[in-house]
């Protein structure tokens, strides 16, 4: 059992923080949920405010004393999911205003898996110089996009394709979609 935290901000797609937590709490993992100001008004504006009662602990975004805040805490890696282009460009920036942005300059910093799941459509030069930044500083980037070749039947099918890529890239080894040729 690991803890992981989950950062959920303004981009559209709160959906994909609340799976993530079941999965990763399925997986045999406990959740801290860091969740940015916008993060929870997109989350209420999409009906995904169960994301907050699903999460083993919520984080209060401005408490600094917090352990997330620390390279000495214990905790294995961290998915910024959906990540808004704004918070994607603090963390590339190395803008460590508030305990999202800290935990995820923390995870560089000590080498820890972060992965980042950005929303948006489509990108400018400087999403993309960030991105290329955040990769180059030794996160993951998975964009949100998700695939359609497991014939999915639900927006929870599609969600999860991209839910299951961002946990196997925080190290986390799941079945929540079938591998390509596994049944073959
Ligand atoms: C309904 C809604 C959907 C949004 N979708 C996105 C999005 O997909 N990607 C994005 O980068 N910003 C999106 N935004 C804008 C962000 O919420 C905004 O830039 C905010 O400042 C991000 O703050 P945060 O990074 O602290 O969460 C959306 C805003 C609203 C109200």
């Amino acid at each position: 059992m690991s803890r992981f935290i989950v950062g959920l901000t303004g981009a559209s797609g709160a959906v994909y923080a609340a799976r993530t937590i079941l999965h990763l709490q399925r997986a045999g993992h406990k959740v801290s949920l860091i969740a940015t100001a916008a993060g929870r008004a997109v989350a209420e504006y999409e009906g995904q405010v169960a994301a907050f009662d699903l999460a083993d602990e919520v984080l209060n975004i401005d408490d600094f004393f917090c352990y997330a805040a620390s390279g000495s805490a214990d905790f294995e890696g961290m998915v910024v999911i959906p990540c808004s282009m704004g918070t994607l460009g603090k963390i590339a920036g190395g803008i460590a205003d508030n305990l999202l942005t800290r935990a995820a300059d923390v995870c560089l910093k000590e080498r820890r898996k972060l992965v980042v799941v950005p929303r948006e459509m489509p990108y400018n030069l400087i999403h993309l110089e960030n991105m290329e930044r955040l990769t180059r500083a030794g996160a993951i980037v998975v964009p949100a996009s998700p695939h359609f070749y497991n014939k999915p039947t639900s927006i929870e099918d599609l969600v999860d394709s991209v839910v299951a890529k961002a946990l196997v890239h925080l190290g986390v080894k799941n079945d929540i979609v079938r591998q390509w040729g596994a049944d073959v």
